[in-house]
């Protein structure tokens, strides 16, 4: 069980809190907010700073400005958005008066909200210098981590600040982190992972360390293409094929005996085309595979309902177009109706999925990361979790 120093059971009354969160929010063309999931989940950590009289002090990241200052980047452009949202007051400090933020905050009033314009505008934040860090630290008196979705950065904001100031976890670090290892120390005979996504060489050391707390795991999205090359199940396909993917898929089929592969898949030339049901064994070259077809999502359908573990990554099929979204409804479904002890998804598509068909309500935990989801799944061991344990 991993122990990370909590909030809760501490005093900040009137302390200077740098509160970092993952505000990494997606936004549509014209600066809409796509998906407030991020928002909407830090608001309990700051209803607790607020009814302790702290002041606090919000810091993220948006995009990949890559430390330069970029317009559409800015919070300044969506943090009223944000504090309707969050139902609250926020003062907003912009970009050009973050090195007045001390005079700034010597007038701050315990409770009050203050937020500085995106960290990556600032080199020092990715590289995690010395400077930024001392920059950080020299407005704040204690540091909370509540944005889980850059847990697995090395970052300024979150594990250089945390070795400088005394440092917690918020209550959304604290439930991801022991929501998500719980459901991988859980042991069962019964139970699932289901695995999607394009790359295969990211999945490998998920797929490797899933495979000692899960029965099986099923590959969906596209992943299926190569997995079902390398078992030999797509015979119409030559040498051109055999990609570094297919080679990989080869490797994890023969160390790993618990692969299920779905062989009736929705295939199109493209998406726009007339959707066709085919067997592996009928796919050809030009056929994408978009989908995972009936027949085999009735045996995954199958091995969800006698779980009692499941967890699930990526979505099977492109489910915002209507001829290929039946595998992901039928997926999301079947988590619903299945008596699971534990439910769990995550990453930004599959969130997108759940939100799409509007069915969060059944899952024990939706994670709000994405890489940071999967570091977790992979086992890996996040510097910005070994700062903040106690
Ligand atoms: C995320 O959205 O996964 C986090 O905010 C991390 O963002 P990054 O991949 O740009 O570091």
């Amino acid at each position: 069980m991993i122990r990370i120093n909590s909030i809760k059971g501490n005093n900040f009354d009137a302390k200077k809190c740098l509160l970092r969160l993952d505000l990494n929010i997606p936004l549509s063309d014209s600066g809409e907010i796509l998906d407030d999931t991020r928002i909407i989940e830090s608001i309990p950590t700051i209803n607790f700073l607020q009814n302790q009289n702290a002041i606090i002090i919000i810091i993220s990241h948006i995009g990949r400005p890559k430390g330069k200052f970029v317009k559409d980047l800015s919070f300044s452009n969506i943090y009223k958005k944000i504090e309707k949202l969050m139902n609250k007051i926020i003062h907003f400090i912009p970009f050009e008066e973050q090195n007045n933020i001390n005079k700034i905050l010597s007038k701050a009033n315990p409770g009050e909200i203050y937020l500085l314009d995106n960290l990556r505008f600032n080199r020092g934040e990715e590289e995690s210098n010395k400077k930024f860090i001392e920059f950080l630290s020299s407005f704040s008196d204690i540091f909370i981590n509540d944005g889980f979705g850059t847990i697995h950065r090395n970052h300024s904001s979150i594990t250089g600040i945390a070795k400088v100031l005394p440092s917690y976890g918020g209550i959304l670090l604290e439930k991801e982190i022991k929501d998500i290892t719980e459901c991988l120390r859980y042991s069962s005979n019964n139970s699932v992972a289901i695995l999607g996504g394009a790359k295969i060489s990211d999945k490998i050391p998920i797929i490797e360390n899933l495979s000692k707390s899960f029965n099986e795991i099923v590959i969906t999205g596209g992943m299926i293409r190569p997995f079902l090359f390398a078992s030999g199940k797509i015979v119409s396909e030559g040498i051109s094929s055999y990609t570094d993917e297919v080679r990989i898929a080869e490797k994890i089929l023969k160390s790993n005996h618990k692969i299920y592969i779905p062989e009736q898949l929705v295939c199109s030339k493209n998406l726009n085309s007339e959707p066709t049901l085919l067997h592996c064994s009928q796919i050809k070259e030009q056929d994408n595979i978009y989908d995972i077809g009936p027949n085999s999502m009735m045996e995954i359908t199958e091995k969800i309902l006698i779980s009692d573990k499941i967890i699930w990554n990526g979505p099977p099929g492109v489910f915002e177009n209507k001829n290929f979204q039946l595998g992901t409804k039928t997926l999301i479904m079947s988590i619903n109706q299945s008596k699971s002890k534990i439910k769990v998804a995550g990453g930004g598509s599959t969130i997108a999925a759940i939100n799409y068909f509007n069915s969060n309500k059944n899952f024990t935990h939706i994670s709000t990361g994405g890489g940071a989801f999967l570091s977790l799944l992979e086992g890996k061991f996040l510097e910005g979790i070994e700062v903040l344990k106690t």
